[in-house]
């Protein structure tokens, strides 16, 4: 693995002490950091109807919050005031290479729990104020300086500010105070209340923020996903109904049926697995970037000839998994069986941005692989 962004801090001891349980501040995690991006290109994304973007203004004066949305206009930008906004792009990794390599620096986490870079740009005294997130994040500071104030846990039920399109706890201590500079990071497990204000204009923050499915959304999905497979004929019975007292009464006997069922379809492990598998790499924004080409057999053994990489959609998700010898391939909602000899290609897909591969024809097998990876928009071929 790489040198990890943790300071003198070992992995085992951060996963043991830190992860998902208490903030952390890592001095010059990332010593000598180029941010991915410019400000200047963070603003032009913010422009493109296809990323998501918030520029957060809070009225110095009146303490008032503004929150609106992208895509904006070079007009948003050079009307803004000088001080106390902050503008917000989501999944940057999506759209710049250079975003989706810092992101390979976190992998000391299993990137299907990464769900994506946001970079934030912001004008002196510029935050989006005190409040928390459901899931852990990484704060980098790409550049300038910010203030960063850390402390207490906080849930839906918290106070919060109800005139402000943006969340404002109000009954909020910080408990640990720092000023992050460029190539400190500062680590805050999900609930942990937080806000950070831009000392100085040029401010840049990276937040590698993280996935973690809620309960409700694993239960509907797989739920969903074993429901269609199953055909409308299946259905409870009973034969073994015997009299009861009373016809109202919902027996336990009845309850155990159904019960059954239940187990029956949601227990099997490896249903659980295909569907994890898909439902995890599924795209974040399935409508974004240009159609896929369609690229024939031929084409690609001429790429690859000519000495051509492969290179990994920025926006796409792989994950493995292996089980009783059989090993999976999972990108962007789609499984893919594959054989032991397939297995190291599919590490170095599920890892690297770009698959160089020599110019020996890869076996049948994976060029099969390529090809459907190419052709479901997952991989693509560098010009
Ligand atoms: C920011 O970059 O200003 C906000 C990031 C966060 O609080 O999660
Ligand atoms: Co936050």
């Amino acid at each position: 693995m790489k040198n990890l962004p943790l300071g003198d801090l070992s992995l085992e001891i951060f996963l043991s002490e830190y992860w998902q349980k208490k903030p952390l501040l890592i001095r010059n995690a990332l010593p000598g950091l180029v941010p991915p991006i410019a400000a200047d290109e963070l603003a032009g994304l913010a422009c493109e109807e296809c990323v998501e973007s918030r520029l957060v203004i809070r009225d110095g004066v009146s303490d008032r919050w503004d929150m609106t949305h992208g895509p904006f206009t070079e007009e948003t930008f050079s009307s803004l005031p000088d001080k106390h906004w902050t503008l917000l792009v989501q999944a940057v990794d999506h759209w710049v290479p250079a975003a989706a390599e810092f992101l390979t620096q976190f992998h000391f986490i299993p990137s299907w729990r990464i769900d994506d870079l946001m970079i934030s740009y912001s004008s002196d005294g510029g935050g989006v104020g005190p409040h928390y997130d459901n899931y852990d994040v990484f704060l980098v500071q790409g550049s300038g300086r910010r203030k960063w104030q850390v402390g207490g846990r906080f849930d839906s039920t918290s106070p919060r500010r109800a005139d402000t399109p943006v969340m404002i706890l109000t009954d909020w201590t910080p408990e640990q105070e720092w000023i992050l500079e460029p190539g400190d990071m500062l680590y805050i497990p999900p609930c942990v209340g937080h806000s950070g204000i831009a000392m100085g204009n040029d401010c840049m923050t990276c937040s590698v923020g993280f996935r973690a499915p809620s309960h409700s959304e694993i239960l509907r999905g797989f739920a969903e996903y074993v429901g269609e497979t199953l055909s409308d004929e299946v259905r409870y019975s009973d034969a073994d109904l015997v009299a009861q007292n009373h016809a109202g009464a919902l027996t336990p006997e009845a309850l155990e049926n159904v019960h059954q069922i239940v187990r029956q379809h949601l227990e099997d492990n490896d249903v659980l697995t295909d569907w994890f598998g898909r439902f995890i790499t599924a795209q974040k924004y399935p409508d974004e970037g240009d159609a896929t080409p369609t690229i024939q057999l031929e084409d690609l053994r001429a790429h690859i000839t000519a000495g051509g990489m492969l290179q990994r959609n920025e926006g796409s998700k792989f994950v493995f998994h292996e089980r009783d010898h059989e090993l999976f391939l999972f990108a962007d909602g789609h499984q893919f069986r594959c054989s032991q000899e397939q297995i190291d290609l599919v590490k170095v897909l599920c890892a690297d941005l770009t698959v160089k591969i020599g110019r020996n024809i890869p076996s049948e097998s994976n060029l099969r692989l390529f090809l459907d990876l190419l052709n479901q928009g997952s991989l693509y071929l560098p010009e």
